[in-house]
Order: C-alpha cells, then structure tokens, then sequence
C-alpha cells in the first residue's frame, strides 16, 4: 500500500469516480463501475511479484467502497435532477398563469387573504390608472381608499369561500367619472385546500350602458312619434270626414233638391220630366248616401253617439250587403269604462281586417268576436279564406294596414297576433287591457 503502485492504484480509483459524478446516468455509472473493477484487476494482474492476500482483500474492499460512494452519488443526482424538474415545472406553470392573467382580455386581479394583490391584468392596470409595480404587494383598500362598503362586505363573502357574481353596478372612480362595472369575485384555495384569496373579474361597461340607454330613449321617441301619428291619422280623418259630411254631402244634398225640383217643374208645367233628368237626380242622390257612407267609415261618429256595440253592427252588416259574404257577429256583455280611443283602437282593427278580408282572402264565411276577457276586451275576426304564408314577416316588411293595427295596439299596452294558414284562413286576434297599465319610462 505505501509502495508507489500501491499509492497510485487507489488513486487510479478517482478516475471513474469523478467521472461519475461529473456524467451522472445509470449507463455512464455502470460502466464506471466495471471499469473500476477492470482497474483493480489490471492492478492485480500486473503487481510485481505475488500478490499478497492482504493486497487483494484490500483491493476488493477499495472497489466495494467505491461501489458505496457510486451508488451514494446516483442517488443524490438523481434527487437533485427531480427536484430541478420540480422548479422547473413550477416556473413554467407560473409563467403560463402570469401570462394568461396578463393578457386576459378582462381586467382581473389576484389577491391573498389581507387583499394584498398577487397578480393584475393588464387591463385592470390600464382601466384603472395604474402601473403594475404599484399594485403588486399593496393593499387594495390602500389603492382605492374609496371603495364602498358593500364591496368589502363581497371580498369579505369571498373570502370566506363564496362565488359572488354581481350583474352589474356603479362605481364613481377617484377621478370622477361614474363608470358600470360587471364584476365576479372567486375564491382560489391553496394545496391544503384552504382560501388563499380571491380573484376579482371586472369588466367596465360603461359603453354598453349608454348604447343600451340610447335605444331606450330611442324606442320611446319612436313609440311617441308612433302614438302622435296614430291621433295625427285620426283626427285628419275626422277633419276629411267631416269636410265631406257638412260641405260636399250638403251641396249634393242641394243639387239633388235642385234637380227634383226641375223635374217638378217640368211636370207641372205638362211637359213629362226629361228622362236624363231623372236619372241625374238618381244618381246624384246615391253619391250623396256614398259619400256619406265615406264619411262614415272615416271617422265613426257612430262611436261616440251609440257605442261600441252598435258601431261593430253596423259595420259587420254593411259589410254583408255590400258583399255578400255570411257574417256572424258575437258580442258579449262589454265592461263599461271602455275609452273612446281604446274603441276607436278595436273599431279601426274591426274595419282593416274587414277590409283585409274582402280584398285579399276569397272568404265566404265571416265570423267576428268581441268579449271581455283578463281585465280587458278581446276581438278576434276569423275567415275561412285562402290565408297567407307569414314566415318571412322578420325579413319582410308587413303591409300598412298589419302593421298599423299592430302598433294601435301596442300603444294601449295590449296584445296583437295574427294566426293565419295557407289554404285554411286567417285569424286577426286583439286583446287591450282595461285598467290602463301605467308605463314605466
Ligand atoms: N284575411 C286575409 N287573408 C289573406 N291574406 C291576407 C289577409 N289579411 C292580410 N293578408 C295578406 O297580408 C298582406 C298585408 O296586409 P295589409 O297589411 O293589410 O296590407 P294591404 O291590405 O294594403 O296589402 C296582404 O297583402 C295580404 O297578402
Ligand atoms: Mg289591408
């Protein structure tokens, strides 16, 4: 052992020894290993002169040793190399996570259990006003002294393991501006499965907020223009009817007078009346009871001198002279309190789709239905003519007598549907609520 071989075999053991631990591996380490054993062999082999047992029980226990200290080196390699891939992992996963809530379209932000931000979106950064570093670690009510009450009291919920997810509300940032938010607040549990914080999503919808308040108003403008130009069309109606009645039908009324008197004259004085004569008088008399009839249909004075009731008859009967078609006329006892708009409403609905029918339906039968029904008047008018395809009534435009019906209607809070098939008729349903129901805009 103190010989210079004996020194220096030992030392050759350093070689495979160093290079396991600098190449770490199973494969590199065996073959270490048996190279340390060729060594010893080769050692004992090439000895000058007998090999003493002595040298070669401490040969064989300088390779066993050395096996230790392999084996010992592998181990704790391996370890180590378990324990970068742990960090490893780690970092990746958190660089994933960093990345997904930086760039989160939505402003998010990640606190632990004293409020203290972890981690922020950039938008929560930009929505707010801030910069990044000056969040990270800080207080959230140290940032926004302002924030009320009722939004702690949720950090709070959250905190103790509930979802909160709020619609939406105000909030009045420090620079004044009154924004809406739409906010959730979740919980994030640690490994031992205990609340480590909680995550807040915001998303600022200030700009939805005024496109939606916008077409309110807009829908109200136009629900009012709609109503003004429904009494618009009325009262000109009236006006034109009423032209018609005391102007026109009064001076037909004279001419026909005039014309009768003529043909008086003329017999008295022995002469037999001109036949054309005659006939003019005929005529003009039947274009007084036209006009009349015109005058009528324009504005109903009927509604306001016999009512409703008496209006629907009326109406229903002409029509079954002028055309011949079976009528069939249901009215049930009316509740009282029925407005003269909201009759004038049923009547022109009554009239349009009589109308409806004599022009475009090919009906023979009639049947019509007015009955008070849920705290209001209900009216159907049915035919049993060819009917017509509606499917396309989003895309295509009604007619000017379904619509105007639709939105007399709707501007006296009722219901309006038109149920109709092709080859089977068509139904013409109103319903208008009595109790005017109070608007909410
Ligand atoms: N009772 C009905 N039977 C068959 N088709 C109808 C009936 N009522 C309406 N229609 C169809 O609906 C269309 C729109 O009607 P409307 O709005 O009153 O406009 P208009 O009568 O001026 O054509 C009509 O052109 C017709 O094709
Ligand atoms: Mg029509």
């Amino acid at each position: 052992m103190m010989t210079p071989l004996g020194v220096a075999v030992p030392m050759l053991y350093t070689i495979p020894l160093f290079l396991t631990w600098a190449r770490p591996g199973e494969r590199s380490s065996t073959l270490m290993g048996g190279s340390a054993i060729f060594l010893t062999l080769v050692g004992v082999v090439f000895s000058p002169g007998e090999v003493s047992e002595i040298v070669f029980v401490e040969r064989a226990m300088a390779s066993t040793l050395h096996f230790v200290v392999t084996w010992l080196l592998i181990v704790q390699k391996r370890s180590t190399r378990k324990v970068k891939a742990a960090q490893q992992a780690m970092h990746d996963s958190e660089e994933r996570l960093r990345l997904f809530i930086e760039h989160a379209p939505v402003a998010l932000a990640m606190f632990d259990r004293g409020m203290r931000y972890l981690a922020v979106s950039r938008r929560w950064i930009t929505d707010y006003g801030l910069s990044e570093s000056d969040v990270i670690g800080h207080s959230h009510y140290e940032i926004f002294p302002e924030i009320p009450k009722r939004w702690k009291a949720i950090h709070q919920r959250g905190l103790a393991g509930d979802i909160v997810r709020e619609e939406e509300d105000r909030f009045q940032r420090a620079d004044g501006a009154d924004r809406w938010l739409f906010w959730e607040v979740r919980p994030w549990k640690t490994a031992e499965g205990r609340v480590g914080g909680i995550v807040i999503f915001t998303e600022d919808i200030t700009e939805r907020k005024k496109v939606e308040q916008e077409l309110r108003n807009h829908q109200t403008q136009l629900e009012d223009l709609t109503g003004k130009l429904l009494t618009a069309q009325e009262e000109e109606r009236k006006r034109i009817a009423r032209d018609l009645h005391d102007d026109f039908t009064q001076q037909l009324a004279a001419l026909t007078i005039d014309l009768q008197r003529q043909a008086q004259v003329a017999s008295e004085s022995g002469m037999p009346p001109a036949s054309h004569l005659v006939q003019m008088g005929k005529k003009t008399e039947q274009l007084t009871t036209d006009l009349q009839r015109m005058a009528h249909r324009l504005h109903s004075s009927l509604l306001e001198h016999v009512g409703l009731e008496a209006a629907f008859r009326e109406c229903v009967e002409e029509l079954s002279a002028r055309t011949g078609l079976t009528t069939e006329l249901v009215i049930r006892e009316l509740p009282r309190g029925i407005s003269l708009g909201q009759a004038t409403c049923l009547y022109r609905v009554l009239q349009e789709s009589l109308q409806n029918v004599t022009k475009h339906a090919k009906a023979a039968n009639i049947l019509v239905r007015l009955q008070p029904s849920r705290n209001g008047v209900e009216l159907s008018i049915q035919d049993d003519g060819l009917g017509f395809n509606q499917s396309g009534e989003a895309t295509q435009p009604r007619g000017l007598g379904l619509t105007s019906m639709a939105e007399r209607v709707k501007t006296l809070h009722g219901t309006f549907r038109i149920e109709s098939t092709v080859g089977f008729g068509t139904e013409i349903y109103a319903w208008i609520p009595l109790s005017e129901v109070k608007s909410d805009h």
